[in-house]
C-alpha cells in the first residue's frame, strides 16, 4: 500500500485555503492509502512564536485534523518535534543541499522579503521538509501549489542522496488538487489566501462563526460584470470563489455556470456562504468537543510511538550508507 505524508505549520490559526488545498485531501487519502499526518511544529519556529502560543495553535491543528475527519484508526496523527529522526535527517539532507537552491525557494524570497534579521532556519526549512517526506518513503504528499517547488527539491534531495550513497529513497509525488491548489485572498485575487495577511476580510478562517463567513463572503472582491464564468485570466475573483464553491460541493465548474445562468453574482454569492457555512459549522462543533475532551492528546500521543516505529530504521539505514560509525 503507498505511503502518504503531509503537514500545517502550527503557526496560527488555519484558514479555508489549507481546508481545501491540504485537509479535505488528507480525509479523502486515508481511504487508500497508509497516510502520515503531522502538525509540522519545527517548521513553525522558523519565525518567531510565542512557546504558549505554539502549544495551543499545535493544539489546535490537531483538534482542527479530528474535526475535519481525519481518522486517527486509519491514519498517523503527531507531531513532529515527538520524533526526533525528523531534526536528524533534516540536518543530514541540510549537508546535501546547496545554497543555489535554497536561494531559488520562493517561499523564502517571500518570507524573507524586507526583513532585517532573517533565521538560518527559514533558509533550510526545505531540507527538514525533505526529511519529512523521505523519512517515511512517502509516494504521495497532498499539499498546495505553494508547496511545489519544496517537493521538487525534496525529489532532487532523493535522487542526490541515492546516487551518492545506494538506491534509499522513494522520489515522491505530489498530490496537488487540480481545482482549489490555490486559493485566493477574498480582497485580491492576486494573492494567495493567507493567515498572514493582515486583512481579515482576505480569508475565511476555520474557526470564524457562521455569520462573519457569511459578510466576508458578500464583502469579497468580484469582477466587473455579472456573469458567473470560470475564466481565471479575466475573471480572476470569481474564479476563486468558483473554486470555492466547486471544492465544497463536488460540483463541477460547468455546473455552476449552469446553475448561475443569468442570475448575476448576488444568489451566488449568498448560496457559497451557505456551503461553507455548511461545511465548517459542524467541523467547528466537533473541535469544540474534542478540544475540551482532551481526546487530540492520547492521539497525538499514539501518534509518535506509530511514526517513531517507522522512521528510526530509515534514519539508521541512511546514517549507515553515510558512512556513520556503529557501535
Ligand atoms: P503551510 O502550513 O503553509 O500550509 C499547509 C497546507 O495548506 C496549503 N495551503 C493552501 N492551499 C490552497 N490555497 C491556499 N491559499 C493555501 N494556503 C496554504 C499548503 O500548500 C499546505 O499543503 N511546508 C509546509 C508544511 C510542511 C509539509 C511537510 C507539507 C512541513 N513539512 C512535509 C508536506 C510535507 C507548509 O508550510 O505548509
Amino acid at each position: 500500500m503507498k505511503q502518504v505524508l503531509s503537514g500545517i505549520q502550527p503557526s496560527g490559526f488555519l484558514t479555508l485555503g489549507n481546508y481545501i488545498g491540504a485537509i479535505k485531501n488528507y480525509v479523502l487519502l486515508q481511504e487508500s492509502y497508509h497516510c502520515l499526518y503531522m502538525m509540522a511544529d519545527l517548521h513553525a519556529i522558523t519565525v518567531p512564536q510565542e512557546p504558549a502560543a505554539l502549544r495551543e495553535q499545535s493544539e489546535s491543528v490537531a483538534c482542527l485534523y479530528l474535526a475535519a475527519g481525519v481518522d486517527p484508526e486509519k491514519s498517523t496523527i503527531f507531531l513532529q518535534s515527538a520524533v526526533h529522526a525528523h531534526a536528524e535527517l533534516g540536518w543530514l539532507l541540510t549537508t546535501l543541499t546547496y545554497m543555489g537552491e535554497l536561494e531559488r525557494m520562493t517561499q523564502f524570497k517571500d518570507k524573507s522579503a524586507g526583513k532585517e534579521s532573517i533565521g538560518a532556519g527559514l533558509f533550510t526549512y526545505p531540507s527538514l521538509m525533505a526529511a519529512d517526506i523521505l523519512l517515511y518513503n512517502a509516494d504521495l504528499v497532498p499539499v498546495g501549489e505553494d508547496q511545489k517547488q519544496h517537493l521538487e527539491l525534496t525529489r532532487d534531495l532523493a535522487h542526490r542522496f541515492n546516487t551518492r550513497f545506494g538506491e534509499t529513497f522513494t522520489l515522491p509525488e505530489g498530490f496537488i488538487p487540480q481545482v482549489g491548489a490555490r486559493i485566493m485572498s477574498l480582497d485580491d485575487a492576486s494573492k494567495k489566501m493567507s493567515k498572514s495577511n493582515p486583512n481579515p476580510g482576505s480569508y475565511i478562517a476555520l474557526l470564524d462563526s457562521p455569520d462573519v463567513i457569511r459578510k466576508k463572503i458578500s464583502r469579497a472582491v468580484t469582477d466587473s460584470g455579472r456573469e458567473v464564468k470560470y475564466d481565471p485570466a479575466a475573471k480572476p475573483e470569481v474564479s476563486n470563489l468558483m473554486s470555492i464553491y466547486a471544492t465544497l460541493t463536488n460540483k463541477s465548474l460547468a455546473d455552476i455556470e449552469a446553475q448561475y445562468e443569468g442570475l448575476g453574482y448576488g444568489p451566488f454569492k449568498k448560496e457559497l456562504a451557505e456551503q461553507i457555512v455548511a461545511v465548517l459549522e459542524p467541523l467547528q462543533n466537533r473541535y469544540v468537543e474534542i478540544k475540551k475532551s482532551g481526546y487530540h492528546l492520547d492521539v497525538l500521543r499514539k501518534g509518535a510511538g506509530q511514526a517513531a516505529e517507522k522512521a528510526e530504521p530509515m534514519l539508521t539505514l541512511v546514517k549507515e550508507r553515510m558512512g556513520f560509525l556503529k557501535l
